[in-house]
């Protein structure tokens, strides 16, 4: 199962979701692939620490292969990297990523990562972090993926914003991915005893959208496992946040084995359509 976490605001949560979330997968036995897609390369630097550097060939690296036409499909797992947790391997990112976004916008490479992806060994989850922007990456990244999670903060301009990413999605899945899903929104950084938060939720709730139940509290234990270069679950194993993540975990695993069809595989299209005033433009 492959899935993208999206959003075009910064600083939502996506790089902190995505290895905390593949963590736990490994951490289950499952054969774990973090993808890095963001040049800003945090889950990179989460996962791999202070030797983040030394981990070559990068996505970067992939990606100028296949500007100069150089890339050969029987050197894919070359790329991806065996982190310091067992199960848990990682396809890095570097700063010098962002030299290549034009050239590759401009050359039209967009299935590039999905055929990447499809020439590795296997794995049972994949989760790609994304930069937030909509752009040559992030587009990519929804091509290649089976689902899509999207952090949302409790903030109103996310909340006025949310649509409009719905809507990039939707059109990614019309043009390209006739198969992408929006799997849920995973509210982050949530104040239980905060009015603002609540009342966000329950609107995009009662919008439609399919919120995942289990929402991350804000805690400082976050910000020290990002310095520890450890995710929640070997930095803090029974920590509330820790819990948090596994119950999103075990929400994400469970409905896709017992009701593929249901639950939290939502058709965009039909979404936006029902939503009359909040409807966005095409
Ligand atoms: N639940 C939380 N509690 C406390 N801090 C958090 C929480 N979630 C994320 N953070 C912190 O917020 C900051 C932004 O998180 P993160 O880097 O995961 O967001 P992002 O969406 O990946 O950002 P960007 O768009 O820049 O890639 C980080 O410093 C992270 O430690
Ligand atoms: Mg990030």
């Amino acid at each position: 199962m492959r899935r993208v976490i999206f959003n075009q605001k910064g600083g939502v949560g996506k790089s902190t979701i995505t290895c905390n979330l593949a963590a736990i997968s490994a951490d289950k036995g499952l054969r774990t692939l973090v993808v890095d897609l963001d040049p800003q390369s945090n889950a990179t630097q989460y996962l791999l620490g202070r030797n983040a550097t030394n981990f070559k060939p990068t996505i970067t690296e992939y990606f100028d292969q296949v500007l100069q036409f150089h890339f050969s499909a029987s050197a894919a797992n070359q790329f991806i990297h065996a982190t310091s947790f067992k199960n848990l391997y990682i396809l890095p990112a570097s700063p010098e990523l962002e030299s290549l976004l034009n050239s590759l916008e401009n050359r039209q490479k967009i299935y590039k990562l999905r055929s990447l992806l499809d020439k590795v060994d296997h794995f049972d989850n994949i989760f790609i972090d994304t930069p937030p922007a909509m752009n040559y990456f992030t587009q990519s990244a929804l091509i290649a993926t089976d689902t899509c999670l999207i952090p949302f903060d409790c903030d109103l301009f996310s909340r006025n914003a949310i649509y409009h990413l719905f809507r990039g999605v939707t059109d990614i899945r019309e043009k390209y991915n006739a198969d992408l899903r929006v799997e849920g929104v995973i509210v982050n950084q949530y104040q239980p005893g905060a009015a603002l938060p609540r009342r966000l939720v329950n609107e995009l709730s009662n919008e439609g959208l399919p919120m995942i139940s289990t929402f991350l509290t804000s805690s400082i234990k976050i910000r020290e496992s990002h310095d520890a270069a450890l995710p929640m679950i070997h930095f803090a194993r029974y920590h509330k946040v820790t819990l948090e993540f596994l119950r999103i975990f075990q929400t994400l695993q469970t409905n896709e084995i017992t009701q593929p069809d249901a639950f939290r595989t939502v058709d965009v299209t039909e979404m936006i359509k029902d939503k009359g005033e909040l409807e966005v433009e095409v």
